[in-house]
């Protein structure tokens, strides 16, 4: 008996910023040898408005879902021949079918931007629902910023749930023989009380003596994969953010040190997903 394979798992509406992760999650499924299953809710509730009926509307969701659906396994299969490609039609709202969908799939992916949306809008209202809210990783899928774009990069706050983060990080890297660049961003303590003088040199030092150690295991574990360690005074969102625009990759933790745990996403994560400059992956770590 073959054993079974969790499969990539990628949601799409037809749209170019769906088409986008399409390619992307096929590109991935085939790097890392499993299958790829692209999934199209067909949601009714935009249409379900008994004042202004759209006649045949309704009945024509269903078949236009299937064309999205065929559409995306041609792309999916002549970039990436040999690949299997499954395809699957679901009825409901796509954050919560996707959501059902991330059990017993290896990750999910979507677009950044669907077929709804406004000009200038940042990020879809899916990849809030999805990221975060799963237990395997949620790539936001976004054009890379260049064609020179390089290197994967990793937010670090030097804590235990960056853990899941860095381990996809690394993994990542040796598939597609890529370099991790980790970026630590600290700030020094805002002074809300009596100003003490503080010697930031020192706290830099010792926040970056703090970060080699923690990252000592991870290099001897991937010693074929090339590293940076790359300390940013500033906001991690910024730090991030500006990192991005030249990485072929963002990973995230879903948590970071402040987490507390009601909160389905930190703030950082949720701030990347639309500010990133590049695909994100947002990988949930073990809270503690
Ligand atoms: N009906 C759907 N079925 C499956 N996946 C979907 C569906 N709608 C959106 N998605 C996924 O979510 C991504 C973002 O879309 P969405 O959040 O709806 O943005 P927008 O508001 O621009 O439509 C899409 O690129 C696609 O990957
Ligand atoms: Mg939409």
């Amino acid at each position: 008996m073959t054993p079974f394979i969790d499969p990539v798992v990628v949601g799409t509406d037809g749209s170019a910023g769906a088409t986008a992760a399409v390619e992307w999650a096929a590109d991935h499924a085939g790097l890392r040898g499993v299958p790829l299953r692209v999934v199209h809710a067909v949601d009714r509730l935009p249409y379900d408005g008994p004042r202004y009926p759209i006649p045949d509307c309704y009945d024509k969701l269903t078949p236009s879902g299937r064309q999205i659906l065929d559409h995306a396994a041609r792309v999916a299969r002549n970039r990436r021949p040999g690949l299997v490609v499954t395809t699957q039609v679901t009825e409901g709202r796509p954050g919560r079918v996707l959501r059902e969908q991330a059990s017993g799939a290896a990750e999910v992916v979507i677009g950044s931007h669907g077929a709804g949306g406004f000009p200038g809008m940042l990020l879809g209202s899916v990849g809030n629902q999805v990221a975060g809210h799963v237990a395997v990783p949620v790539v936001v899928v976004r054009p890379t910023p260049t064609e020179a774009a390089a290197g994967i990069v990793a937010g670090f706050d030097c804590t235990e749930t960056s853990g899941a983060a860095l381990a996809y990080a690394f993994e990542e890297a040796r598939l597609r023989g890529q370099r991790v660049r980790i970026v630590c961003a600290w700030e020094p303590p805002v002074p809300y009380g009596p100003v003490v003088a503080t010697d930031l040199d020192g706290m830099r030092r010792a926040a970056e003596e703090y970060a080699r150690g923690e990252l000592r295991p991870w290099q001897g574990a991937y010693a074929d994969v090339r590293t940076e360690l790359d300390m940013v005074r500033g906001h991690p969102v910024s730090a991030l953010a500006e990192a991005s625009a030249r990485a072929v990759l963002l990973v995230v933790g879903s948590h970071g040190r402040n987490a507390f745990t009601a909160a389905v996403l930190g703030s950082v994560s949720r701030a990347l997903l639309a500010h990133a400059r590049c695909p994100v992956a947002v990988v949930r770590g073990v809270l503690s």
